[in-house]
């Protein structure tokens, strides 16, 4: 057996047996000791690629899948220059600006009123008080409907959202992901997104794990898998392909609807834990969105 694949089995195992602890003692599970296992097992795989002509740090993963191919990633560079995403970052600020019909902004409401840097990297939590995880868009949202404003659609569905969205990501760049999991509440929405995370769903019965962890680096038709550490940071994306921008969970139901599954519903508490469960194992990691993607 050589190194790969037994660091591959390795981590599987690990993974399978705190899934069982998982469903049987919510002591043993343990978010730090997982997300130093991923670290680890991301570092030991993929930690000799070279970008620039150095060999990736954890922060690169930040650049998913760019990380496999230094062409691919000198070809994101010099679109970075002059990026296709910027009236979308314009059009989020006057969104963002732009008083509602009673006068007020969202800097206005609480969560959304502090230093605009900060303000993506207060996200996801979970709130103890609701029972919840609160995602920006949320946020968001429940400032304009305290506001006596209509709420987006979730997952992508409204376009100015999405440049909200892309707009909010741009003022954070630099910002570094520091999720908490610090209650009961929150281990449980952590441990909901793990299972979404691991579980094998569709006609294709793929899991993300399978696809981001132990593929990442592979090649699936004509892309190269990303790894799932550093998934987070960069979103919104501007997808070249879709010639528009494409928020985190419109990926995920994206990812879902190519194995032939159905996605959960828009915003729901499955997507939550899972953006939630997917941001801790990213904490460290320097947010570095909104990007391009091809
Ligand atoms: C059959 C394989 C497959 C499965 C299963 C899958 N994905 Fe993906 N995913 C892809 C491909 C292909 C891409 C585009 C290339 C890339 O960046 O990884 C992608 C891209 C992504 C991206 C964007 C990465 C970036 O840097 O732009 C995220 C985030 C993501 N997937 C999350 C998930 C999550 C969460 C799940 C589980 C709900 C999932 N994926 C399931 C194949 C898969």
């Amino acid at each position: 057996m050589n190194n790969k694949l037994l660091t591959t089995t390795l981590f599987l195992s690990l993974a399978t047996g705190s899934m069982t602890a998982t469903a049987n003692d919510a002591k043993t599970v343990n978010p730090e000791a997982d997300r130093q296992a991923m670290i680890k097992y991301m570092m030991d795989m993929h930690g000799s690629n070279k970008i620039d002509g150095k060999p990736i740090t954890l922060d690169d993963f930040g650049h998913g899948a760019l990380i496999f191919s230094d062409d691919a990633y000198q070809q994101f560079k010099s679109v970075e220059e002059f990026p296709p995403y910027v009236e979308h970052i314009d059009e989020g600020k006057k969104l963002w600006n732009k008083p509602f019909a009673n006068g007020k902004t969202y800097n206005t409401c609480a969560g959304l009123n502090g230093d605009l840097k900060k303000v993506k990297a207060m996200y996801p939590y979970f709130d103890d008080a609701r029972g919840e995880v609160i995602n920006l868009e949320q946020a968001i949202n429940e400032c304009r409907t305290a506001n006596g404003e209509k709420p987006y659609a979730y997952a992508g569905r409204d376009k100015e959202l999405s440049d909200l969205l892309t707009y909010l990501a741009d003022e954070s760049r630099g910002q570094k992901i520091s999720v908490k999991i610090d209650s009961p509440g929150a281990l449980e929405a952590y441990k909901l997104g793990e299972m979404v995370f691991h579980t094998r769903r569709g006609q294709l019965n793929q899991s993300c794990a399978n696809c981001h962890v132990s593929s990442a680096g592979r090649k699936i038709r004509s892309e190269i898998l990303s790894p799932m550490l550093g998934h987070v940071t960069h979103f919104p994306v501007y997808r070249a392909s879709a010639g528009n921008i494409v928020t985190l969970q419109q990926r995920y139901v994206g990812c879902i609807e190519s194995v032939r599954g159905f996605p959960f519903p828009a915003n729901g508490k499955e997507f939550k834990a899972l953006e939630l469960y997917e941001s801790y194992m990213s904490n460290g990691l320097t947010l570095n969105g909104p990007a391009y993607r091809k």
